[in-house]
């Protein structure tokens, strides 16, 4: 009986020390690796900015092809340039979390459905000796499942698209997912924001766009059988260009007073 009682504590107590040590592996693993995460996740959204920007090479690495681009704090309360914060390190999804960091938007106000507008986002330039070559713009909104996080790019015009694309969401493969895929975002190039009263009219449209159509330069076909993440992307894209977005950013930009 005692034999048995014994074997019973004994067994307890490997499987008690069998956790820990794991439990100790595991924490040590999670807590050393953490720094290659964070690089990882740079370089990763690095690629993206080149990426959409149509700079992105095969050959040199990441970290040199992103040296020919600037980033910029800009305050979007005026849409003026800001040393509030260093541009690399600020956390643009952790600020809209914030609420000193942030204001609440007015469901009018809304439309990219993200409840919280930052009050800073860094934005990244690549520059000429003529002036700004692309100015790419941080965006994000609610698809159907998710918060979609992307970039936007535009020429020198401030007007139109260079591309368009998303680093993280978590809308379904096949469907809103469809996102990624590149001959969807290559539909962005070559489109205009805004119209000629200064309004935003890009758009997505159900099915395919009509040439013919004086209103398809501002449009993009939206994605098959997914109509709502399609919906979630015009709305947030729509948000970041207008009045609450970068809009007074790149009208003084535009004038040279930002
Ligand atoms: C499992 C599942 C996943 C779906 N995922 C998405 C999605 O990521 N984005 C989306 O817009 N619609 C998604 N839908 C479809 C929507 O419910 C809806 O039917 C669709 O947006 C309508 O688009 P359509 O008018 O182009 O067919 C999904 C449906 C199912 C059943």
């Amino acid at each position: 009986m005692s034999s048995k009682k014994e074997s019973v504590s004994r067994t307890i107590i490997v499987a008690l020390m069998v956790c820990l040590v794991c439990s100790v592996v595991v924490s040590v693993a999670a807590v050393a690796l953490k720094p290659i995460q964070v690089t990882n996740q740079i370089i990763d959204k690095q690629r993206n900015i080149l990426l959409i920007a149509g700079l992105l090479e095969e050959g040199p690495s990441i970290g040199e092809q992103f040296e020919k681009i600037t980033p910029r704090l800009v305050d979007l309360r005026t849409g003026e340039y800001s040393d509030a914060r260093d541009p690399l390190t600020y956390d643009q999804q952790l600020a809209a979390k914030n609420p000193e960091m942030s204001a609440r938007l007015t469901s009018e106000e809304d439309i990219a459905s993200i409840r919280r507008r930052e009050h800073y986002a860094t934005v990244y330039l690549v520059e000429n000796e003529e002036g700004i070559e692309t100015v790419i713009l941080p965006i994000h909104g609610y698809g159907l499942w998710s918060t979609l996080y992307g970039f936007i790019a535009l020429e020198g015009d401030l007007n139109t698209i260079v591309g368009l694309g998303f680093y993280q969401h978590g809308e379904t493969p096949g469907l809103g997912g469809e996102v990624d895929n590149p001959n969807w975002r290559e539909l962005w190039q070559g489109n205009l924001v805004y119209d000629d009263e200064g309004e935003v009219a890009v758009e997505l449209v159900k099915g395919t766009v009509d040439p013919r159509n004086p209103d398809a330069q501002y449009q993009v076909d939206g994605l098959a059988g997914a109509t709502l993440t399609s919906r979630g992307v015009e709305n947030l894209v729509r948000f970041w260009m207008g009045e609450s977005g970068f809009r007074s950013y790149l009208q003084n930009l535009r004038s040279g007073e930002a």
